[in-house]
């Protein structure tokens, strides 16, 4: 289902039950945190916020939108998100890729059979207003946390172009406001929006950006799903929106924004000029991601809807709004790893893990070390690259629940034989690896042994009841008063 706005979606979150509006003025200087985060640390993530009055700006703000299984799922406009991999599935399934390339192909293929390819139109409510002079000011931007080094814009489209082949990247990258018109551009390293940038870099050419805001809560989720570069996310959206995006030409150069979106800041980074030191900020892992140098991003052209809401996230100590985000790419995207490895039977990244701090996933096993040859392959694939500790269970253990996960670990590894060290590139945003973007990563096989590996003894058996004697029992339980 497709919403028309951020402003629909939140109408459709208030009708759900989903919402609570917060009347009184808020300062978006921390004091948006702690209502967000105290909401967001309430069991299920508690509900989303519309901040009706922000201290010092004209729009409101929406925050912790995606931050249940619920509001997730209705900002993809499906009762659940699982419905969503298991149509991927079929139609991955309908004709198996032979080779990794294979696979990506086929995916762009699978959105285009939705025609959920975007589509140009002549003009978009979200360049109803252009502001006469760009002012970042007018918006709620926030200041998160205390040692943040400013205000940062949490849950930006930013919008560029591969200037080799045209082809459109949408990445979620966060922006650290310099000045009215002027904020940092955070594309980590290993990131396609950094890609281009470093392509942009070579050719000595000025590289147009448009950054997106609000619209249909689809957009912000596909530009944090980690797609292949080359795949268009607004693809994505327009697939799980099941409607095309329409999308507009901004005004002072040719990069398109979804039409329908709440604000556009247009502009363009300058890959030669010299890069400044951006953060500190209160990161996904729950702590301050130290200052790195990055580029600036200049502003020419500022335009808004009228209803314009302002979307907003905070990130920091687990858990959080964006472990819902990351839970539904992985929903959704696991028909795309069982492609490759079809021994894989679920994946989960649990919140303390902070997304790639900690995979847990269930195999099928049939051969001796099969554990290990999945680390390695997972290790290779996109952004799980990132992955600190993978541990692998057998397909009986339910990976999404921490403590039977944590119960095979210790019971079934022997740390000599069942642990493997390796190094690799590693999240940009790890204060724990000696230096920034490499460290070792850890792979722990906690699944049954079996012959070939190195084990002497037979493996025992699980403690489990007799099934007969479970149903007498349920039975005979059903007539004991409680
Ligand atoms: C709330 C939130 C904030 C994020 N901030 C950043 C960021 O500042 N820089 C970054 O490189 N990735 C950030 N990410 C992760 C990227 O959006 C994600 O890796 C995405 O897949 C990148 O897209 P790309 O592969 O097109 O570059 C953030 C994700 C979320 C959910």
């Amino acid at each position: 289902m497709a919403y028309d706005s951020l402003h629909d979606f939140v109408q459709k979150l208030a009708a759900a039950g989903e919402l609570k509006r917060i009347a009184v003025e808020v300062d978006p200087i921390l004091e948006i945190t702690e209502i967000a985060d105290r909401e967001m640390k309430l069991p299920q993530g508690g509900k989303a916020l519309l901040f009706e009055k922000c201290k010092g700006a004209q729009f409101p703000l929406l925050i912790n939108a995606y931050g249940s299984a619920k509001r997730m799922a209705l900002a993809l406009g499906v009762e659940n998100v699982d419905d969503i991999a298991r149509e991927l599935g079929g139609l991955l399934k309908a004709k198996p890729p032979t080779s990794f390339k294979e696979a990506i192909a086929l995916l762009g293929t699978a959105f285009e059979l939705r025609h959920a390819k975007p589509r140009s139109v002549k003009s978009g409510l979200c360049q109803e207003v252009v502001q006469s002079k760009p002012d970042l000011a007018t918006l709620p931007i926030q200041k998160c946390w205390p040692l943040d080094a400013g205000r940062f814009i949490c849950l930006p489209l930013v919008i560029t172009r591969d200037p080799d082949t045209g082809a459109r990247n949408v990445g979620c990258y966060r922006m650290q406001v310099i000045d009215e018109r002027t904020t940092f551009m955070h594309w980590q390293l290993h990131k396609t929006g950094a890609r281009h940038w470093r392509r942009y870099r070579e050719l000595k050419k000025r590289m147009p950006v448009a950054v997106a805001l609000g619209g249909d809560p689809v957009y912000a989720f596909a530009a944090t799903a980690p797609l292949p570069d080359g795949i268009d996310e607004m693809m994505l959206a327009g697939y799980l929106r099941k409607k095309s995006v329409e999308m507009v030409k901004c005004g002072t150069n040719d990069l398109e924004v979804p039409a329908d979106c709440d604000f556009v800041l247009e502009g363009y980074v300058d890959p030669e000029e010299k890069l400044d030191l951006e953060g500190p900020f209160g990161d996904h892992t729950g702590y301050y991601t130290l200052p790195e140098p990055y580029p600036k991003f200049h502003i020419e052209r500022i335009t808004h809807r009228r209803d314009a809401v302002y979307p907003s996230t905070i990130v920091g100590v687990p858990p959080m709004e964006d472990f819902y985000m990351g839970t539904a790419s992985v929903r959704i995207f696991l028909p795309v790893f069982q492609m490759n490895f079809n021994e894989i039977v679920d994946m989960a990244l649990p919140a303390e893990g902070v997304f790639h701090n900690l995979v847990v996933v269930s195999i099928k096993k049939q051969f001796p070390y099969h554990a290990m040859k999945v680390m390695h392959g997972l290790w290779g694939m996109g952004q799980m690259m990132f992955t600190k500790i993978i541990v692998v269970v057998d397909e009986d253990v339910d990976v999404h629940d921490t403590r039977e996960v944590l119960f095979r670990l210790c019971a079934n590894i022997d740390p000599d034989r069942d642990v493997i060290f390796t190094k690799g590139p590693a999240d940009v945003l790890d204060h724990a690896t000696p230096v920034m973007g490499f460290g070792s990563k850890i792979g722990i096989d906690a699944t049954h042994k079996i012959k070939g590996e190195s084990n002497t003894r037979p493996w025992p058996p699980l403690i489990e009841m007799d099934e007969v004697v479970k149903k007498r029992m349920d039975e005979l339980l059903r007539h004991v008063a409680r």
